[in-house]
């Protein structure tokens, strides 16, 4: 089954005062590497810069929910400025949460401290199914999202924004399971044991999430990131056959708009050939694959010749001495030079407990190589 031809075709270009379209951040490092070039500076940006590890977010943070606090422009606007001001990153990630385009669609979501998203109830029977995609995600609803995106941009000048998103198999993951799980069974088994409800419940994730990622582009975002963290629980074959073709579904959302996109998950040192396939179908011209730490980047390139990649500082190295983390850094940085272009990025996102300061001399260090 390929979801993707059903997808809502790509509409109308981007408007004439988009960062990426009137010059701002067409030739920025990061979107020049994501295009195949390589950029005079290696681009380094970190997936969680926005967050727990720096001091300012906790303060702007407190007796905020974390929900809440994406959905107002002017913080979601100032913590996704933070991390680029303190570090010199290459791009901000727009702070908000793969969780939210269901909350503005009305599904009831929140995120507990320390648990990640709980759902009020998990969706598990086909009228369990049924019920969920009777909720739309209106254009309206993502003012919030639009307004938070236009501040931002208005002050990151030449560095891009970038713009995420959930795939909908991690979305399906914690909206069948109701809670984060580790080996996501329950989704596992829905695939499996009612198909056509897991399609319908995969190609609502698809739309839902599809909708969010336009949102950000369409208000300034220059690229945007698929974050399919489980996808790593699958294997091959369930991947290809029930998952990838919802995947592509949500891209092709943005993909007439022209923006690069990169497409990660976790433990998907066996996908990678299959996620650059979604890419590909989805019709991204432009396009990486983020690798996480487990696959050394000159391996991922020979998986996949003629891709930019994304990747990958082990986060566990981020607490290690500098000179560890500073070999550990090169030796990333040499591996990454076997693919045509590539942006330095964390295997996974920055642990809380980060310091701060080891970050911004990561991105020193990339920068003077
Ligand atoms: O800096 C950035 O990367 C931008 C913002 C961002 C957040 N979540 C903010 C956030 C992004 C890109 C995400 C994506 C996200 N959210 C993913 C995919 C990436 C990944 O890590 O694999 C997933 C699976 C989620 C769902 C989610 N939200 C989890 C598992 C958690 C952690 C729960 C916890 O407390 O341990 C969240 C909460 C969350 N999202 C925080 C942040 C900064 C922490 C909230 C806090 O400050 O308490």
């Amino acid at each position: 089954m390929n979801l993707a031809t059903l997808a809502p075709s790509a509409g109308a270009a981007l408007p004439a005062d988009h960062p990426l379209v009137d010059g701002r951040t067409a030739t920025a490092p990061l979107i020049r590497a994501l295009r195949g070039d390589r950029p005079e500076r290696l681009p380094v940006w970190f997936m969680r810069q926005a967050g727990r590890s720096l001091p300012e977010y906790r303060e702007v943070r407190q007796g905020i929910g974390m929900l809440d606090s994406c959905l107002r422009p002017d913080l979601a606007s100032e913590i996704t400025l933070q991390p680029v001001r303190r570090h010199g990153v290459d791009a901000g990630i727009f702070f908000s949460d793969i969780m939210v385009p269901l909350k503005l669609a009305g599904v009831g979501v929140d995120i507990a401290p320390g648990v990640g998203p709980v759902m009020d109830q998990p969706y598990r029977t086909a009228d369990d199914v049924e019920r969920l995609v009777a909720a739309t995600l209106d254009d309206d609803a993502l003012a919030p999202v639009r307004e938070a995106v236009a501040l931002t941009v208005a002050e990151l000048g030449t560095t891009p924004l970038i713009g995420f998103g959930g795939a909908p198999f991690t979305l399906a993951a914690y909206l069948v399971e109701g809670r984060p799980s580790r080996d996501h069974l329950a989704a596992r088994t829905m695939m499996h044991g009612a198909p056509e409800t897991w399609s319908r419940l995969v190609s609502w994730t698809a739309d839902i999430t599809g909708a969010f990622l336009r949102a950000q582009v369409e208000a300034g975002a220059s690229a945007v990131q698929l974050f399919d963290s489980w996808a790593g629980s699958l294997s091959q074959a369930d991947y290809t056959g029930r998952v990838a073709g919802a995947s592509a579904r949500a891209l092709a959302h943005v993909a007439g708009l022209g923006v690069p996109a990169i497409h990660f998950g976790t433990g998907t040192g066996h996908l990678l050939g299959a996620m650059r396939d979604v890419l590909a179908s989805a019709g991204v011209a432009k396009h990486a694959v983020g690798v996480d730490y487990r696959t050394p980047l000159d391996e991922a390139a020979e998986a996949l010749p003629g891709v930019p990649l994304q990747g990958n500082v082990d986060p566990a190295l981020l607490a290690a001495p500098w000179p560890v983390l500073e070999a550990h850094v090169r030796d990333v940085v040499a591996r990454g030079a076997a693919a045509p272009a590539h942006v330095l990025n964390l295997g996974h996102g920055v642990p809380p407990e980060t310091d701060p300061a080891v970050l911004t001399r990561v991105v020193e260090l990339a920068h003077s190589l």
